[in-house]
């Protein structure tokens, strides 16, 4: 599949001035979904990411660390491109400011735009904001703060270079409105609009001179160009843009899709679509300004400490479980919310249940009832068996529709239609019945095989937004060698599984997981990351369990589990799964415990009862509540939850063993 033509995404170069968090990887992991989408659909893509390495605001960062600005970079660089790997991540290019393709291309813009009059010699006084690194205007601040981020500005005094922005503002204007896809979503076309370009565009200081980590101007080498000019730069540097024996420009450019953070809207369809016009390039398709990845507590940021590390949540949980909850969970335009809970309920409810059920209930019947081969269909009447190869089939239509609008977690929910779809055929054929009757085996052999074909559908468009978990599909429907039936081509046609497959039933796809470990793990990590890190590592090499996963009683007698008496219960603000609890150990004393049980009971129905109490546990805050220790539940796969409670009464603080 081929020739549908060029598709061009990039995401912001970000800058490598820290560890970045799931609201930085939120957009990459977007841009890399639409990517994959575009190629597996037959484009031929070239998605561009990189870092944006100069600037004020890198520099004394580098500063503070005691580094050279290139050797701090450098090390971050690294760790952002391991990130990416981990993630997934299949850029075709990645490009950072600091090289020579790109440094010497942004001086020879610069000086064209000197020649060419856009850019004259003055004096810049007013304020700048050095974490947006953007001008502002003394009206436009906020309380004396930056409106955009809200932090303190320094007045400046430099000579400076100037890009006279009012020559293309009147054409820059006619084009936001004669193209509705320039800016997206539509919402933020009039905030551009009203905000910046009617009220007139002030001519734009594009050079600094109190601080020497940029590219310097090549006539006038006392001056660093700024940096945002520099970093918008990135998108035809990338493509070789001047580079005579390059084809890449002609190929790609004007870019499809600039995916960028609501944020950077105003950098991205005023001034870059100004620096093009001036060098008389084509102007991008669409600039899409995404929303924010909230925490429940508010905006994530590093001075709060709150920031979210998405290398440990996909060694954790895996990458594919990351993805599929950062494209799921935000609708695209708007902000989201970012919790554990979230996560772990879309990990145990949409992966475990609905996808990772389908495969495993499926499967363990065509071993159970055809020795694990898969039977041939029969011509059939029945209406579930339309409706399901109906929606299939329809799917992939619906799903580029909406990747077309870039609608990326409708085009998963369109994919989750067909994967409950799927589940309800399993109800409403009841296979389990169909094989104690003799004569309908042949009925039951068709209801499996179209459920096997279901997954080989659903394998094929969970690749652009999940690429680890088709692998494992495909493994256990045996098709790793069938190349020709998981590509997107082979979604025209209801029944390429072959009858006679060899299918093998493998290890779940996603495991339930217990939300109140979780929580525990995570508000552990997050105290002292480091320290955790090594007590783990202690603790496992002075007791590590032998290679059958098997513990000695002496391991186990490290945890100190008790009978505890639930004396007080009641909701945690704020969180709809917590409880808190106290609970009493006799001689002991009391403890408070959160617990991730809100939804299975009621506060005034757990006083009074003893349960198992793990009192050894490192406490923790739970949505800012100290929990002490945790009580012990068990979950089955329904997500059905019991306390366990003992069976007569206890003196509390009783030991367990
Ligand atoms: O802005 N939720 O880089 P950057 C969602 N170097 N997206 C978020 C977010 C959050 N909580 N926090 C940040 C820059 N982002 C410039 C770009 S491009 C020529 C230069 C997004 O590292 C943010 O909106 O500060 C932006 O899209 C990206 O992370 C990189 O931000
Ligand atoms: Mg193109």
């Amino acid at each position: 599949m081929a020739g549908k033509g060029t598709f061009y995404i990039t995401t912001p170069i970000y800058y490598p001035s820290n560890k970045l968090h799931i609201g930085n990887a939120y957009t990459t992991v977007v841009a890399d979904a639409i990517a994959r989408f575009k190629r597996a659909t037959g484009y031929e893509v070239w998605f561009l990411t990189g870092t944006d390495e100069h600037g004020q605001k890198i520099a004394r960062e580098a500063a503070a660390a005691g580094k050279k600005p290139q050797e701090f970079v450098d090390e971050i660089v690294t760790w952002i491109k391991e990130l990416w790997k981990e993630l997934d991540i299949s850029y075709d290019d990645f490009i950072r400011t600091t090289e020579p393709r790109h440094y010497e291309k942004v001086q020879q813009i610069f000086t064209r735009f000197y020649e060419q009059g856009d850019i004259y010699k003055g004096k810049y006084e007013g304020w700048y904001c050095t974490p947006c690194e953007a001008y502002w205007q003394e009206r436009e601040l906020k309380d004396k703060k930056c409106p955009d981020c809200g932090r303190p500005v320094e007045l400046i005094a430099e000579e400076a270079y100037f890009f006279r922005m009012s020559r293309y503002a009147d054409r820059l204007l006619e084009h936001i409105e004669s193209h509705p896809e320039f800016i997206l979503p539509p919402s933020r076309k009039n905030e551009m609009i009203n905000n910046f370009l009617r009220p007139g565009l002030e001519d734009l200081c594009v050079t600094r001179t109190s601080f020497d980590w940029g590219i310097p101007v090549p006539f006038d080498p006392k001056h660093v160009i700024y940096v945002w000019v520099d970093a918008l730069s990135n998108y035809i540097t990338a493509l070789d843009y001047g580079e005579a024996g390059s084809d890449k420009m002609a190929r790609f450019w004007p870019a499809d899709v600039h995916l960028i953070g609501k944020d950077i809207l105003r950098f991205h369809t005023i001034y870059w679509p100004i620096f093009l016009m001036a060098l008389g390039l084509p102007l991008p398709r669409t600039v899409f300004g995404h929303g924010w990845l909230l925490l429940q507590e508010g905006k994530m940021s590093k001075s709060k400490g709150n920031v979210v590390d998405p290398m440990l949540l996909s060694k954790r949980y895996g990458s594919d479980a990351v993805r599929y909850f950062l494209l799921r969970e935000i609708p695209m335009g708007q902000d989201g919310v970012y919790s554990l809970e979230a996560l772990i309920k879309r990990i145990n409810t949409d992966l475990a249940n609905d996808l990772g059920n389908l495969v495993s209930r499926t499967l363990t019947m065509v071993e159970r009832y055809f020795d694990g081969v898969l039977p041939a269909p029969a011509p059939s009447g029945e209406e579930s068996d339309a409706d399901l190869r109906e929606l299939a089939l329809q799917t992939p239509v619906l799903m580029e529709r909406r990747m077309d609008e870039l609608k990326v977690h409708e085009a998963l929910a369109d994919l989750w239609a067909l994967v409950r779809r799927s589940n309800k055929y399993i109800d409403q054929n009841t296979p389990w019945e169909l094989a104690r009757d003799p004569a309908k085996r042949e009925r039951l052999g068709t209801v499996l095989y179209n459920l096997v074909e279901s997954i080989r559908f659903i394998g094929v468009m969970l690749e652009p937004f999940m690429p680890r978990t088709p692998a494992k599909i495909w493994a256990q429907i045996g098709l790793q060698e069938d190349a020709g039936a998981r590509d997107w081509d082979s979604l025209r046609q209801w029944g390429r599984m072959k009858p006679g497959t060899a299918i093998r039933r493998g290890e779940d796809l996603f495991p339930r997981l217990n939300l109140g470990w979780e929580l525990h793990r995570a508000a552990g990590e997050q105290k002292a990351p480091r320290e955790e890190a090594k007590g783990q590592a202690a603790r496992e090499s002075a007791a590590p369990a032998d290679e059958s996963g098997l513990i000695t009683i002496d391991q186990f007698s490290q945890v100190d589990l008790r009978a505890a008496t639930i004396v007080e219960a009641a909701a945690v603000p704020g969180a709809d799964k917590l409880l808190q609890l106290t609970v009493d150990l006799g001689a002991e004393g009391r403890r408070q415990v959160v617990a991730g049980i809100a939804r299975y009971y009621r506060p005034e129905e757990l006083i009074g009862r003893q349960v198992l109490y793990v009192a050894n546990l490192k406490p923790v805050k739970l949505r800012g509540v100290l929990s002490q220790g945790m009580i012990l539940a068990a979950e089955d796969d329904q997500g059905r939850l019991a306390l366990t409670t003992l069976d007569r009464p206890l003196a509390p603080g009783s030991k367990v063993r």
